[in-house]
């Protein structure tokens, strides 16, 4: 029986004269201290931040137990005084109800007191609801490092891999398995996450973690430093949050601590929930973050989740994920600025201090853009976001999070404090030569940085509309001569039984797509098997590279321009670096088409191979997937940072184009 929301004066009005007949019958049965608190909103001290939830109170919820225990204590403050001239007692907890979080102001020093009741804790749990389509499983990421690999075996990996996982409760998160609730006892949720924290001038390190302190006897109602440590438990925010979970019997009695620190000025502002449902406030704790950087420019970055399923055979729950509207947004800051540290793990901390702060899911704010999209090996759904604003040469911390359970959020929704997966972190490049491009047409893999000129191409849309047209372009013509060729006949020694016209268009394409649209990364960047492209051209602001440099590049047409001419002539990007096609797109082409066609690649070792084509990764990648031994590029590889380069002549693009017999695709 949640009371209206009133003014001062209005409360006032109601306590006084409108109250309904069962308000004041109430009144009367419990002289419930709060009760009397409330309609003297007015004399509450600022800074006390609960006054609007005293006001919400159901006080049904309380049991007469309780009410003996405060009047025990408080019954000489209470008697003929007016609580408002008194000054609030410290030790007086605020009662809590199930999934609705208290929102509190912490001086340093202090200790804030809360009870949630064992009538709220045996109260009836809330209803399911439904979730999204299927649940967030972590550490299920394939590693896409072959654009050749067969989709179905990895996608048998990454079952495998769940199904071992399956009693790894750390990563099934909020798949808690159902407690076997005795009669006697029940599980309850309490969370903590500081929304704002003390600063200093002094150090860069963030204040102290607050503590919460949990009791369930009736001889430590107020739990704190300084008590028996016999009758309570505590535990210490981790970046701002903590979860305590334990099967109840009765009252809980909680104290969240802020410690005395001069070296920080300021109050701690933090949220309390406790829910017998499932956490209200949730923090992954995983070594998964749950989301990739793509690839990213000087200003801007696209970043995707895990997939969200392990393989598409469901088309119902495929189609159910990506008609979703997006449930998950991020917050990211500058690895510069402190504002975030010590409060990463919490909802609250990361919305209010995160300096890029996504609006909720499928909205559009000035800096993010997101979507759902199945790009990448075995289209998998993914959230997508494509962050724009940022500044070049730096490193940002970014984390996922979700807003309540994604539909609702705050007070009476089951996790209604929102949820955040590990941070991590990316990088902007330093030029703006280079720029990404996503969401194209022809190419739809591609998802990475290329080739750009700010003063040609101003905006990423023209720039990736003159590229997917280009390749299109090239590609029809390509068409016209596989129609030529009676790829579908008979099987030959070179030809395989299992291939035929649709594999080598799907092969064709996919080498064209990487091989058009290089992978550009920063000319200054210097990992060793990033291959330098278009010396010879000025930077987009007028540069040249150094003489020296010049006249060594000048007779190589590899490193005197880039792998396609028209790049070069209708993009004039100036000097960068490309992240070279892998090797096994021209392989998979040569396999997958007639060798009546005549393609041909160059091997390791072969004059030109190592400007062409680079070598995949000995093993995986790092768990953070930046510049994870990621050593060449495919489209719909989308799931590390990249560091690109080049390889063909321009002419041998040409040449291939036209799909001439004997060709060796450089
Ligand atoms: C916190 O510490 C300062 C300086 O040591 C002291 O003046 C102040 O009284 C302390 N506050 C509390 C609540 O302990
Ligand atoms: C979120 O909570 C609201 C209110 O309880 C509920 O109606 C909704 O279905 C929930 N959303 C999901 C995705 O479970
Ligand atoms: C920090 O600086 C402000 C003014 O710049 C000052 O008022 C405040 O006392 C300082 N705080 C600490 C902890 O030194
Ligand atoms: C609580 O206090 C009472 C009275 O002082 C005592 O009898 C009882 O043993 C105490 N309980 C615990 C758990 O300490
Ligand atoms: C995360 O898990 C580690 C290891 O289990 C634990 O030490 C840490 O306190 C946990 N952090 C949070 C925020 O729960
Ligand atoms: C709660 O009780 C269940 C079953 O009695 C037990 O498995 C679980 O570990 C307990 N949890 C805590 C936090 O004590
Ligand atoms: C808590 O409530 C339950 C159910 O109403 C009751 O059985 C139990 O005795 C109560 N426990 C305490 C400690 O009051
Ligand atoms: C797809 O994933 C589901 C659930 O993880 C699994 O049961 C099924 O066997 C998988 N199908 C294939 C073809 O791998
Ligand atoms: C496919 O997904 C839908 C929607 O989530 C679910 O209802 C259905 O049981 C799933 N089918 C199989 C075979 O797993
Ligand atoms: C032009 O751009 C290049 C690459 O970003 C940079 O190295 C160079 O310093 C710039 N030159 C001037 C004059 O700003
Ligand atoms: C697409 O590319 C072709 C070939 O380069 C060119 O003729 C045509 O004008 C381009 N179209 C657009 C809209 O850019
Ligand atoms: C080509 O082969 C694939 C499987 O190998 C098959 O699914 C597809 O229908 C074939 N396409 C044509 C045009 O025969």
């Amino acid at each position: 029986m949640p009371l209206p929301k009133l003014s001062p004066l209005q409360s006032r009005l109601a306590a006084s004269l409108i109250a309904s007949a069962m308000l004041v019958i109430l009144y009367f049965a419990i002289s419930w201290p709060h009760f009397a608190y409330a309609a003297e909103v007015d004399s509450i001290r600022p800074e006390d931040h609960n006054h609007e939830r005293l006001l919400e109170t159901p006080y049904l919820d309380l049991d007469y137990e309780d009410i003996e225990l405060r009047e025990l204590s408080y019954e000489a403050e209470f008697i003929g005084f007016d609580r408002g001239i008194i000054g609030r007692a410290t030790t007086d907890p605020t009662p809590m109800i199930n999934n609705v979080a208290i929102t509190t102001n912490i001086p340093q020093g202090q200790v804030m007191f809360y009870l949630f009741t064992n009538a709220s804790l045996w109260a009836d749990k809330s209803p399911e609801t439904p979730g999204l389509p299927s649940p967030i499983i972590l550490n299920r990421r394939s590693f896409d490092t072959s654009a050749g690999e067969d989709p179905v075996t990895k996608d048998e990996d990454v079952n495998d891999d769940s199904e071992d996982g399956e009693g790894d409760e750390q990563d099934q998160g909020l798949r808690l398995q159902p407690r076997q609730s005795t009669t006697d006892q029940r599980t309850l949720y309490i969370t903590v996450t500081t929304c704002t924290q003390p600063t200093s001038n002094t150090t860069t390190d963030p204040a102290p973690q607050l503590q919460l302190y949990v009791s369930q006897s009736k001889n430590n109602t107020n739990p704190g430093p300084g008590q028996n440590s016999d009758l309570q438990d505590m535990m210490e925010l981790d970046q701002g949050y903590a979860l305590y979970e334990l099967n109840a019997t009765g009252n809980v009695y909680m104290g969240i601590y802020a410690k005395n620190d001069s070296t920080y000025s300021g109050t701690y502002n933090a949220q309390i929930a406790a829910s017998i449902d499932k956490p209200y406030h949730y923090y992954w704790n995983s070594s998964d973050p749950n989301l990739f950087v793509a690839d990213s420019d000087a200003n801007s970055a696209l970043l995707f989740t895990d997939p969200l399923i392990a393989n598409s055979s469901n088309t119902t729950l495929y189609e159910e994920w990506m008609n979703i509207t997006p449930p998950f947004q991020i917050f990211a800051s500058d690895s510069g600025s402190n504002s975030i540290m010590g409060l990463q793990n919490s909802y609250c901390g990361l919305q209010t201090n995160a300096q890029i702060v996504a609006s909720r899911a499928g909205q559009t704010t000035s800096q993010i853009v997101t979507g759902m999209t199945d790009i990448g090996v075995g289209t998998l759904p993914k959230q997508q976001f494509y962050v724009t604003g940022l500044g070049a040469g730096k490193t940002y911390n970014v984390a996922l999070a979700m807003s309540g359970n994604s539909t609702a959020s705050g007070d009476g929704v089951v996790g209604g404090g929102g949820q955040v997966f590990k941070m991590t972190t990316f990088d902007t490049l330093q030029s703006d030569n280079c720029a990404v491009i996503y969401g194209l047409s022809f190419c739809n893999q591609v998802a990475y940085a290329v080739p750009t000129n700010p003063n040609t191409f101003p905006n990423m849309s023209t720039l990736a509309a003159y590229y997917d047209n280009a390749t299109a372009y090239n590609y029809g013509i390509f068409k016209k001569v596989l129609a030529q060729i009676p790829c579908d006949t008979t099987s030959s020694a070179q030809y395989s039984l299992a291939r035929n016209c649709t594999s080598c268009d799907a092969a064709y394409k996919q080498w064209l797509c990487s091989v058009s649209m290089p992978r550009c990364t920063d000319y200054t960047s210097t990992f060793s098997w990033l291959q330098p492209r278009a010396q010879g051209q000025p930077f987009p602001n007028g540069t040249f590279l150094d003489p020296a440099t010049l006249k060594f590049v000048n007779n190589s047409a590899a490193l005197n321009g880039s792998r396609n001419a028209s790049i070069d002539t209708s993009v004039v990007p100036g000097p960068y670096k490309e992240v070279l096609p892998c090797e096994d797109l021209c392989y998979n082409l040569v396999q997958s088409c007639p060798a009546s066609m005549g393609f041909n690649c160059p091997q390791p070792g072969d004059v030109g191979f190592n400007e062409s084509y680079g070598l995949r990764p000995i093993t995986g990648a790092d768990v953070n997937g930046r510049f994870a031994n990621h050593t060449c590029n495919f489209p719909g590889l989308v799931y590390f940072k990249s560091a690109g380069s080049l390889a063909l002549p321009s002419q041998i693009v040409v040449v291939a184009t036209f799909v001439v017999l004997g060709l060796t695709l450089m």
